[in-house]
Formats: C-alpha cells, structure tokens, sequence
C-alpha cells in the first residue's frame, strides 16, 4: 500500500495509520481488556485494532457506554404537549424509540465486526456493572463470569492481565499451543478439561520461579495466545523459530519419526 501517489504535497511529515495508531494511548483498564477480549473473540488482532481505537474513542468508560443515548430531557419536554391519557402511549413510544437508539449507536460502533450479540453482551454488561456494582469491575473469575458474554476464557484473560490473577486463559490457539507442547491427541478447540490443567500448572510453576513479576501471569497467557497465532499455527507450524521448541514434545515424535499423537505439519 502506500505507492508514491498516496503521499501528501505539503511538507508536514505524514503519518501511515499504523503510526497513527501508535500514538494513541489507551490505558489498560478491567474496562479496555473486557472490550478487546470481547472483539478478539471471533476476530483477528490485525482487524481488531482499528475497531478497538473507534469504541474506545466513543466510550472511554463503563459509564459512557453503559448511557450510550440520546438525550432524556428532549423526550421530557415533548411528553408537556399530550393531555394525559395520551401521555402514557407516548411515553411507551418514546421509550421504545429511546432504546432502539441507544442500541443503535452501540451497534452502529460495532458494525463491521459481526457477531452482533457480542456488543448487546458489551452493553448490558456496561449496565449491570454501573447499576449492581457502582462502575466497578469484580476482581475475580466467578464474579467476571456473572457479566453477560464473559465465560472461562474472558475472565482469566481479563483476571490475569489487570489483576495479575493466577487464572489460566485457553482459547483455540492456546489449546493447540498445549496439545502439541505435551503431545495430547486433540482435535482442536474447544479446551477440554486437561488444558486448563496445563495451563494452570504453567502458571503456579512460573509464579515458584525467580523472574515472576507483578503482570507475569497476564504475560504468560497472552505469550501463549501469541506463540499459537503467530508461530504454533494450525498447518506449517514455524518450529524452527519457536522459543519453545526443545520442550515441545510433538516436535521431538515427528524429528524421531514416531507417529505423532498430534498433527504437527
Ligand atoms: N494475542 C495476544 N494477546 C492477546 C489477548 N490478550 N487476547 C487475545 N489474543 C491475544
């Protein structure tokens, strides 16, 4: 992209969006990695991105989705014009209309992404932390998981990485990630039991080790998540560039020409 003719005439320095993007700040919150959980769960890094910039734009905070709306006191002043057996229709009537905005303006957002229901699940989220929990987050994975669209997976990912929680996060990539590392015959996502052990003992033994710090736990999902999406990949795996090749068992069958319990290449 980007030949000759896409560059500006004047001689201020241009910016291609992806140095745009790099300016942009956006601090790590239990409210900014819900939100980018949720768009990451059908949806690649690379598309996420600039989705993910525009909601954040919109609705820096819980409460501002969570009111994402047009203005109540317009409705108001329209209701003094009804005598009032009238009044209650219009009422019911501008409710309705009231809510068919508000979630227009969360979907209008959200277009683009798909998987509509995750935005409906973002924004009755938004609400019951705001209304049940005065705007804050619970701490921990049984209470994430009591907002709506938010399941095993998001609320480790989300407990560890703000939290620094030890609560594993398996999503497809890190269940092939761990299939092959122990060389468990697996078809593939979802995680079965075994997966989430794994994943969990990773964590316990790290946090015995002498490098753990105070993101450590968020780190090592997220290494895991990554290694499975950028070089464990489904077919044609990178082994020669993996950091954790000499620990990977279904790379150590298939250079010994054993048959492998897991498919490899
Ligand atoms: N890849 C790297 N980090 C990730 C995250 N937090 N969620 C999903 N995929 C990721």
């Amino acid at each position: 992209f980007g030949g000759k003719s896409d560059q500006k005439e004047s001689n201020e320095p241009s910016q291609s969006s992806d140095e745009q993007q790099k300016d942009i700040c956006i601090p790590m919150t239990a409210y900014s990695v819900w939100v980018s959980e949720i768009m990451l769960q059908q949806t690649r890094v690379e598309t996420v991105i600039s989705y993910f910039l525009k909601w954040m734009n919109k609705f820096p905070t819980v409460q501002s989705l969570a009111s994402a709306s047009l203005e109540v006191i317009n409705c108001k002043i329209f209701f003094c014009v009804f005598d009032e057996s009238e009044k209650l229709n219009s009422r019911n009537f501008l409710e309705r209309t009231f809510e068919k905005k508000k979630k227009k303006e969360v979907n209008e957002t959200w277009a683009g992404l798909g998987y509509y229901r995750r935005a409906k699940n973002l924004h009755l989220g938004a609400q019951k932390i705001v209304e049940e929990w005065k705007g804050e987050f619970p701490k921990d994975v049984k209470g994430l998981q009591q907002i709506p669209g938010i399941g095993q997976y998001t609320s480790g990912a989300i407990a560890s990485i703000v939290y620094n929680s030890a609560a594993a996060a398996v999503d497809g990539n890190v269940v092939r990630v761990l299939s092959r590392l122990r060389a468990i015959a697996c078809p593939g996502s979802p995680p079965l039991k075994v997966h989430w052990k794994l994943a969990t003992d990773l964590i316990n033994t790290q946090m015995k080790g002498k490098l753990v710090h105070d993101a450590s736990n968020g780190i090592l999902n997220q290494a895991l998540m990554e290694l499975g999406a950028c070089i464990c990949t489904p077919k044609s795996p990178n082994c020669a560039q993996c950091p954790v090749q000499s620990n990977c068992l279904a790379y150590r069958q298939v250079q010994s020409k054993v048959e492998p319990t897991t498919t490899i290449m």
